[in-house]
Parts: C-alpha cells; structure tokens; sequence
C-alpha cells in the first residue's frame, strides 16, 4: 500500500480541486430549472471515470441520468459496488449562507458548499480511491463497480426499475454506500440501520379565494383552521402516532440493542447546545438515540397559507397545504401507512372543505447483518483509513434504494459513513471536513484491499 498511501497524500489538493469543481455544479433533483445542471453533474461523474479508464455509460431514465462504470473483472476475488448520489437537496433558505451555496469555500478546515457531504464529498472518496490504486501503477485487486444516480434526494423511483432489471449487470458480492454519518469526531462508524420513510402533501381547499375575514369568519370554514387540527391529530402529547394500525408491524427494540445504544459516547447536553435548543421531546419511553435512530415519528417539512407579507392582513385564505413524512422502521410497509392516512384524514374533512392527498415517495428502512466478513473487512480499512475502529450505530435518515440492493442483489450492504452530525445536510452551510475528506478516501483505499482477502 505505500505507493498508494504515497499517492493519496501527495493528492490532497487535487482532491479537494476536484471535489470543489463538482460542488460548483447545481444538481438539485427537486427542482425542474436544474434539469439541464443536474445532468451536468452526471456528465462531470462520466468524465471521470472515462479518464479513469473504467467502462462507463451514462444512462437514460425517465428522470434524471444514471452513471455506471466498472473496472475489470478479476477472477476469484470478490465484486464491490458503489451506491452514491450526484443530486442535491435544494440550498433554501439562501439568505442564511455565509458564502454562496454553489460557490465552495473552504473555512477551517472544511468545505462549505450544497451537497458538500451530501453526497458528493463522500461519494468521491470512492472514485479517488480507484484513482490511487490505479494511478500509482498498481490494478484494483478486485473489481469495482459504481452506480451514481441523480435522484436519491426525491426518493429513487427511477432506479428501482434498472436495479431489478439489471441484476447481472450489477451483480457483487457487497454493495458499499458512504452516505451517513460517524457517530462523532474521531468515533468512526458503521451504520447497521436506517429509517425508511413516507412522504406527503396535504392540499385543503376551501372557498372560490381569499376572503374579508370579518365579513366570513366564522360564518365559512378556514383551510388554515382545519389543517392545523389535522395535523395536529396525528399524535398524542405522548408523541405517539394515532393512526389507528401505525405500530402493527413495528418490531421493539430488544434489551440488548437499547443497551448497546446506551453504551455509545452520547451526550445529551453536548447535543442540545449543538442545535442551540435548551429542551429536547419525542416519544415517550424512548431515549434520543432510540427515538432517533429505531423509532417511526412524523414530522411537518412545510406548511403554506394565508398572509405571509409584512404586517397584518385579515384575510381568510381559501387554501392550506401542508408536506409532512413518517419516518419508519424495518418491517413497515409505506403503502400500509398510505391507505391508513387516507382513512385517517378523509373523516377529519368537514362541510366545505375539500382534500387532495399527494404520494411523493415512500420506502422501507432497513437493517443489514453484522455477522458478515465484508462488515469484517470495513471495519479494518476504517482503522487503517481513521486511526480508530469503527463504533456500530444505527442512523435516522433514509436511503431509498438499500433494501433494493438486499433483495435484487442479494448483496451484504456497507453503510460507511464519512459524515459528521454538524454537517448541516440538508441545511444552510452544509460542509464536509477536509480532513474526513482524505480519511474516507484513505479507509476506501484500503477496503479494496481488505475485501480482496476475501474469497468470490
Ligand atoms: N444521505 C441521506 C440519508 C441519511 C442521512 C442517512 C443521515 C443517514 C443519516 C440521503 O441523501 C437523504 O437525505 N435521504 C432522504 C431520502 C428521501 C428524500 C427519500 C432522507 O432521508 O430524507
Ligand atoms: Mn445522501
Ligand atoms: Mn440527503
């Protein structure tokens, strides 16, 4: 490994370059006007790997592009593929930025920038690994395979149908994916769970338009009014869910698990003054990391109506909506909640009002085996990449495709995360550390190596 190590470490700047030079591109998924950046991102992801001189295609979906490239076979060792995202969530709120979200910048020792963790950093690490091994003269020791999609952060729904209907293709024995987190500075991990998750939008319309609120109000049922009881029904003051069959297919946390949680290095009061919160609730029974982490919730991610503009204005709007998402556990069926909801809130509507309930995206969380020599192999390449072994955690976020990857593949799934909990993914200021940056990209260098050890 040393001419490796050696190219790794003379590569620092040219990595963070190119990095930055990717960050510059607005790949935003959600968002129609950046149809034509978000395939410049997929563009940018194939000429890398072209000049890598990995097998490469960029392919068309209904959505936006997939990118696929492999290296050669070689026969007898072990097959890896890389899951990563080329897609961003949207930067909003632009005004609370310190520097322009597509402008990266670097500030103590971390790179600022949409997307900077999420994923394009972590995902890179992969690539720039593949690039040591092959630019300091020596052949992967195994084949690697990468798939880069441009739509992990609107659910998926276009990788679904080619993961099924290419499992030859994509056919390896495990499936490495750097898109969470560690569980601290200097606590590496490996992430052996995630939420799966249910996304809404509740649409309420009432009368034909806004109305003089004393000349209707009270005499008219307001949108607004009604939105904020139903969502308000959702749950109890126990922050339990009340949906009449929610928790039915919910598996408990075993005694040992809870305990394994509560032997992790957490610290609530260092937590709260991370967010600047001076109190923290959830379900009730439950600790933070285990309401975090293994247990379903809901939350509102918007809410619209009415008067938004300066001052008072006494209106009575004629509509209200609402987007809102269940985070679920392994073993919940996201259609399920689907036609639970529906139920639920149908015989909430009174007179007057009319509902719409929009599906975004749904998919079921996950946990991989532990017990496993692949799970084996990381854990020493993250020693050898961060100096520490790695913590086991599970993780609260979603990644659609996981249990895709399980079952289409029938591949061990690696979640190793490079990220930090501060790194304000999905968030103004979203950064990745520089120095987790080349660790990731060191770890990943010898996981090549690692999982060459291993039989086919
Ligand atoms: N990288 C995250 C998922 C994640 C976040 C895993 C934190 C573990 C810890 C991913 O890009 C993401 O944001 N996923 C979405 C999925 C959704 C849009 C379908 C999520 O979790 O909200
Ligand atoms: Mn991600
Ligand atoms: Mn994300």
């Amino acid at each position: 490994m040393t001419a490796i190590d050696a190219y790794i470490e003379s590569h620092r700047q040219a990595f963070v370059d190119d990095l930055a030079e990717l960050l510059h591109i607005p790949s935003v998924s959600a968002d129609s006007r950046h149809a034509g950046d978000t395939r410049r991102a997929a563009e940018w992801m194939v000429s890398r790997f072209k000049q890598l001189g990995l097998a490469t295609e960029l392919v068309e979906t209904a959505g936006h592009p997939l990118v696929v490239a492999e290296s050669p076979p070689v026969p007898g060792k072990p097959v890896a593929l890389v899951y990563g995202h080329y897609d961003v969530q949207p930067p909003d709120p632009l005004g609370e930025w310190t520097t322009p979200p597509f402008e990266p910048s670097i500030r103590h020792g971390n790179i600022y920038a949409r997307g900077a963790t999420d994923d394009k950093g972590q995902m890179l690490t992969h690539v720039k690994s593949v690039e040591a091994w092959i630019k300091s003269g020596q052949p992967l020791p195994l084949q690697v395979k990468f798939l880069i999609e441009g739509e992990e952060e609107v659910g998926s729904v276009h990788l679904e149908p080619f993961v099924a209907e290419n499992r030859q293709r994509l056919a390896c024995d495990c499936v490495v994916i750097s898109d969470c987190g560690q569980f601290a500075p200097g606590v590496p991990a490996i992430t052996y769970g995630l939420r799966g998750i249910a996304y809404y939008e509740l649409k309420l319309i009432g009368p034909r338009q806004d109305l003089h609120s004393g000349t209707f109000g009270g005499g008219v049922t307001n949108p607004a009014g009604v939105l904020v009881s139903m969502l308000a029904a959702l749950k109890d003051a126990d922050g339990r869910i009340q949906i009449p069959g929610f928790y039915d297919d919910v598996i408990p946390l075993s005694v040992a698990e809870r305990q394994q949680f509560r032997d992790l290095p957490f610290d609530e009061a260092d937590f709260k003054r991370q967010l600047v919160v001076d109190g923290l609730s959830g379900e009730a029974g439950h600790t933070t990391l285990e309401r975090r982490w293994a247990r379903p919730t809901c939350d509102i991610n918007g809410l619209t109506s009415g008067y938004q503009g300066e001052g008072a204005k006494t209106v009575l709007p004629a509509r209200a909506s609402a987007k809102f998402s269940f985070r679920l556990v392994p073993n919940q069926d996201p259609a399920k909640i689907s036609s639970a909801l529906k139920t639920f809130l149908e015989v909430r509507v009174p007179p007057g009002i009319r509902m719409e309930l929009v599906d975004h995206h749904g998919a079921p969380g996950v946990v991989v085996r532990l017990d496993s020599p692949y799970i084996r192999a990381a854990a020493a390449a993250i020693e050898a990449g961060f100096g520490s072994p790695p913590v086991y955690i599970r993780e609260g976020g979603s990644i659609p495709i996981v249990n895709t990857f399980a079952r289409e593949l029938d591949a061990d799934v690696l979640l190793l995360g490079w990220g930090q909990n501060d790194d304000n993914t999905h968030s103004p200021n979203e950064k990745f550390s520089l120095a987790d940056y080349q660790r990731g990209i060191l770890a990943s260098a010898y996981l090549w190596q690692e999982l060459a050890k291993l039989p086919a």
